[in-house]
């Protein structure tokens, strides 16, 4: 006797039973999981050690500790600032192995043997850095959260441009670059500030450059 034919509704209804049972176990599963905790991996240790303003300091830290914490947290050298800690302000420039650097950006492990110079190590209130003297003098001093990136980038690109490294602005490749008021402005670009005082921190660096009336 032949069977009698399933109207449409019935074929729909029984292909949407069928998948309902094949989901199921998806759906379960994804319902467990989210429920079931994954395990958590303990960090990762280890030891660093760093000449920091002249003494070797050494701590086991966490590796995905920045350099910028490591100052902060592990040495409480404050004056090293996180201002956006995205690389983006300059906030937290220090000097390591005579070149500044955004700590933020740089992992403490990363600089392991390195000797770095945060702006506590540049000078003393009784002793001055020519730089913080320079500041002082020519009024280039702006909050405590930019200016001691300022200063520390300031030393380290005299450095640069009397090491002969051109910069985006520097013409000749194959000559020295000169200390000039557009060399420092390119340098000094990554050190921001929301305020635009910078006119005085130009003069701070070309006095102690010694080419004081000389801009270009
Ligand atoms: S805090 Fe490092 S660049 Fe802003
Ligand atoms: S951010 Fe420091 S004075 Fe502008």
């Amino acid at each position: 006797m032949p069977m009698s034919p399933l109207t449409r509704r019935e074929l729909l209804k029984a292909g949407a039973a069928s998948a309902g049972a094949v989901a199921m176990p998806a759906v379960t599963q994804a319902a467990n999981a989210a429920t079931t905790p994954t395990p958590l991996r303990p960090p990762v240790r280890q030891r660093v050690s760093l000449e920091v303003n002249g003494e070797t300091v050494e701590r086991e830290v966490d590796t995905r500790t920045t350099l910028l914490d490591f100052l902060r947290e592990e040495l409480h050298l404050t004056g090293t600032k996180k201002g956006c800690d995205h690389g983006q302000c300059g906030a937290c420039t220090a000097i390591v192995d005579g070149r500044r650097i955004n700590t933020c950006l740089s992992l403490a492990v990363m600089n392991a043997g390195a000797k770095v110079t945060t702006i506590e190590g540049l000078g003393t209130p009784e002793k001055l850095h020519p730089m913080q003297a320079a500041f002082v003098k020519h009024d280039g001093f702006q909050c405590g959260y930019c200016t001691p990136g300022q200063i520390c980038s300031a030393v380290a690109v005299l450095g640069e441009i009397r090491d002969g490294i051109p910069s985006h602005v520097t013409t000749d490749l194959t000559a020295r670059p000169a200390i000039s008021g557009s060399e420092i402005r390119e340098r000094m670009s990554g050190n921001l500030c929301r305020c635009g005082a910078y006119a005085n921190i130009l003069d701070a660096i070309e006095d102690v450059a010694g080419t004081a009336g000389a801009r270009a």
